[in-house]
């Protein structure tokens, strides 16, 4: 079973611009997935589409094997969303705001309040549960809003970019705990900028640009498409994936 299946994907914005020119992308039950590219390439509005909060321009796209036209609320049930942007009430308390969010899905307080805590503390936020979100940092932020997507237990978590601004120690907590999530059953879709993350985490990868799926493989796969010449070449070298994705991007670029 796919998590998430698209076919033909188009996306023209109001504006003229073409954001997606005909992507398609399976993306297995299990496990962690990550889809990588440049700014602009097409990656939250993959994400935005799929979660039912952009309308494509062509396509078809199922979660679970349901419809995102055919059955849009049912298919919502399945994904948890932490999106790229901070999206909370800042005068909300912590605590409420992962509640709340179970209320959308019919979860009663009652099972809601101790779920939330538990999401909350397993997060490293146990002691913030009180506080309103604008008293938090931008790492807590991150991580108030994965307690969030969580809390109706999805099948599948999207995650747009959700270690930015959060340091290592707390990013490695992240990933073992989403890790952990991952070998009960839970499929992880990852956008992120840091390759290195993305190069230890995922088993499936793959790269966008300009609106168009460049590479789509195992990373073992992804790793052994770079060409290491042996010469050292001058200046900054960063992580394998990160010369492959970067050799990649710009071959597709010329
Ligand atoms: N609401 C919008 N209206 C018009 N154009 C948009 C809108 N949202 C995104 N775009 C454009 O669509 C293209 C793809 O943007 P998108 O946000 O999907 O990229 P991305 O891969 O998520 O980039 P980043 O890594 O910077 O988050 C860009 O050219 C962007 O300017
Ligand atoms: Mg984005």
């Amino acid at each position: 079973m796919n998590a998430l299946s698209i076919k033909g994907l188009t996306k023209t914005y109001g504006n003229g611009v073409q954001a997606l020119k005909g992507v398609s992308l399976d993306i297995p039950e299990g496990d962690f997935f990550a889809l990588l590219g440049p700014n602009g390439a097409g990656k939250t509005t993959i994400i935005g589409i799929s979660t039912g909060l952009v309308n494509k321009t062509a396509g078809t796209v199922e979660v679970f094997g349901h419809d995102i036209d055919k059955e849009p609320e049912l298919a919502k049930t399945y994904i948890g969303l932490v999106g790229q942007e901070i999206n909370f009430n800042p005068f909300e308390r912590i605590l409420d705001t992962v509640v709340n969010q179970g209320g959308y899905y019919g979860i009663p307080r009652s099972e809601a309040i101790p779920r939330a805590k538990q999401l909350l503390t397993d997060l490293g936020l146990g002691d913030k549960m009180e506080s309103n979100g604008m008293q938090l940092s931008g790492g807590m932020k991150r991580r108030l809003m994965i307690a969030r997507a969580l809390i109706h237990k999805p099948k599948f978590l999207i995650l747009d970019e959700p270690t930015a601004g959060v340091d290592v120690e707390l990013r490695r907590g992240m990933w073992d705990y989403l890790r952990k999530l991952t070998s009960e059953g839970l499929t992880v879709l990852l956008t992120t900028h840091y390759l290195e993350e993305a190069e230890q985490l995922a088993k499936q990868v793959a790269i966008i640009n300009k609106g168009q799926i460049i590479v789509n493989d195992t990373i073992d796969k992804v790793l052994a498409m770079h060409t290491d010449t042996g010469t050292t070449k001058e200046g900054f070298r960063g992580s394998r994936l990160e010369e492959v994705f970067l050799d990649l991007i710009r071959e597709n670029n010329n």
